[in-house]
């Protein structure tokens, strides 16, 4: 059994809120996502990420599982001219789409995109950083945070989709075609829930959005 975590309802009345943000790029990316099933981060939590990045001043910001580029839009919007956004995907013709989308949108001056594995990507680029985004496959999601967590600077932030996962992490879900994803998903929102020098909370929107604050060294 999967559970919506946001009643449908409340769900749409929420999303009818942000329709001032319907710029034709973005609503041609979030038109591609909902024609292949393209799981992006979706409006409410695409507004949801430029808040938080605005809220600290982001300017340096590692996306892992960035897709054709949705989720990096927000970011980069929040970030500003002359910042530094690192997308990642395993798959070159996202990094393609993202590029084409992304110049459309007049962002793509800030954005580095690194076609491969996520988490070597980012152990490959040097230096801390004001925001780690994750967004991968999720039996990866304990060894992102456990590469990302030193490596995210105090006053910075840890965000990563999905940590729900439909509910499963709560629900028994005698149906659950990846349990391996669930597990890991469950161990990686334990090892932050239980880490002193960040601060941590699930937004309960859509899928689920851990928001981890580095408050100490
Ligand atoms: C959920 S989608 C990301 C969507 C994107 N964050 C957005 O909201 O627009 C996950 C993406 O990450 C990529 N991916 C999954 N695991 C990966 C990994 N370990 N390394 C690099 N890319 C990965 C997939 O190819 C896919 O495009």
């Amino acid at each position: 059994m999967t559970l919506q975590i946001v009643n449908e309802q409340v769900e749409k009345y929420m999303r009818g809120l942000l329709t001032r943000h319907d710029d034709p790029v973005l609503l041609e990316m979030e038109a591609l996502a909902a024609e292949k099933h393209f799981p992006i981060i979706n409006r409410h939590v695409g507004v949801t990420v430029e808040i938080l990045a605005r809220a600290i001043g982001a300017r340096r910001i590692f996306e892992l599982g960035s897709g054709y580029g949705y989720s990096a839009y927000w970011f980069a919007r929040a970030a500003g001219p002359g910042a530094e956004v690192h997308c990642t995907d395993g798959d070159a013709e996202n990094a393609k789409q993202a590029e084409q989308f992304l110049s459309r949108a007049g962002l793509w001056d800030r954005i580095t995109f690194h076609v491969g594995d996520a988490v070597t990507a980012f152990n490959g680029v040097e230096n801390d950083w004001d925001i780690v985004y994750c967004d991968i496959d999720k039996h990866g999601y304990p060894e992102a945070w456990e590469a990302a967590r030193d490596r995210v600077k105090i006053g910075g932030m840890y965000i990563c989709d999905n940590v729900l996962w439909s509910g499963r992490v709560a629900v028994d879900d005698r149906g659950d075609e990846r349990p391996q994803w669930t597990e890991a998903i469950k161990k990686h929102n334990a090892m932050i829930a239980k880490d002193e020098r960040y601060e941590s909370s699930i937004l309960p929107i859509r899928d689920g959005v851990m928001v981890a604050l580095r408050v100490a060294d």
